[in-house]
């Protein structure tokens, strides 16, 4: 566990998750949704939910959660590492794809959808954002998490790979070309339309690691809970958001 692992934890029923530069921001967009529905027990649906780094706080909140991911492995890290926090029957791990999740969940049924760091990966993002709004009741919250393509264009160039960043910044799709792990990356107004176009309504965007891929490790390894709150400061304004590393959206279906 780095020191970042270990900064406060978040007060009130939603004990558990660290507040790290890669996750305080969403937890508070998160809390304050689980706050408005104070005292019921949402349905939770996590595309491409991995290991669990929000499935698993979110039942230790009282939720039930289902993560719905390619991986096996991932599925399996998650399901122990549920049964460790005691909170195995309120997570379910499915295995299937993203883009097959119209067939996967009810329609109508969730409360809450998260889909982090997965819209990049996918076949059809246009059809995932359709079926995660579908899986949504009316007044359902989806969380979603995109890479920002001007974050990744610096990075590129501030390592010195300059060919490399004009690639990614001509590109259509925001990518570097077929060496690239991701097939896509995002602006602020392009993340909003995919989900406007799936008729959600955006509520909050928030830039996610404005300043923590920037930092030299001694700084953000040392200076870890006045990072987060740099951070925390910093998301939602202008022009800091939209160089962040990640963009998170927050939209509701009406
Ligand atoms: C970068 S990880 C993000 C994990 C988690 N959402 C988070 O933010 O910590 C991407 C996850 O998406 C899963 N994934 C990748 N392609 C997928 C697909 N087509 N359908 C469902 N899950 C997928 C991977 O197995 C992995 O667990």
């Amino acid at each position: 566990m780095t020191r970042l692992d270990r900064v406060e934890q978040t007060p009130g029923r939603l004990a558990g998750p660290p507040l790290t530069p890669r996750t305080a921001v969403i937890w508070s967009v998160l809390r304050a949704e689980l706050e408005r529905r104070a005292g019921t027990a949402l349905t939770v649906l996590d595309v491409g939910g991995g290991t669990g780094g929000f499935a698993v706080p979110l039942a230790q909140a009282g939720h039930r959660v289902t993560v719905v991911d390619a991986s096996p492995d991932a599925l399996a890290a998650l399901t122990r590492r549920a049964a460790e926090a005691g909170v195995a029957e309120r997570v379910r791990a499915v295995q299937g794809d993203g883009d097959a999740l119209a067939g996967l969940v009810e329609p109508g049924s969730a409360d809450l959808v998260l889909c982090h760091a997965v819209l990049e990966v996918v076949d059809d993002p246009a059809a995932v954002v359709a079926a995660l709004a579908a899986a949504l009741r009316p007044g359902g919250a989806a969380s979603v998490l995109v890479a920002n393509r001007a974050a990744a264009v610096l990075g590129r160039a501030m390592n010195g790979h300059l060919d490399v960043a004009a690639a990614l910044a001509a590109d259509p799709a925001g990518t570097a070309g077929t060496r690239d792990t991701l097939r896509r990356r995002y602006d602020a107004d392009g993340a909003a339309a995919l989900l406007t176009a799936a008729g959600l309504v955006v509520e909050q965007i928030h830039g996610v690691r404005v300043l923590a891929d920037l930092l030299p490790a001694a700084v953000a390894d040392g200076q870890p809970a006045a990072l987060v709150e740099l951070e925390r400061a910093l998301a939602a304004r202008a022009p800091w958001r939209d160089l962040a590393a990640q963009l998170h959206l927050f939209a509701r279906r009406p």
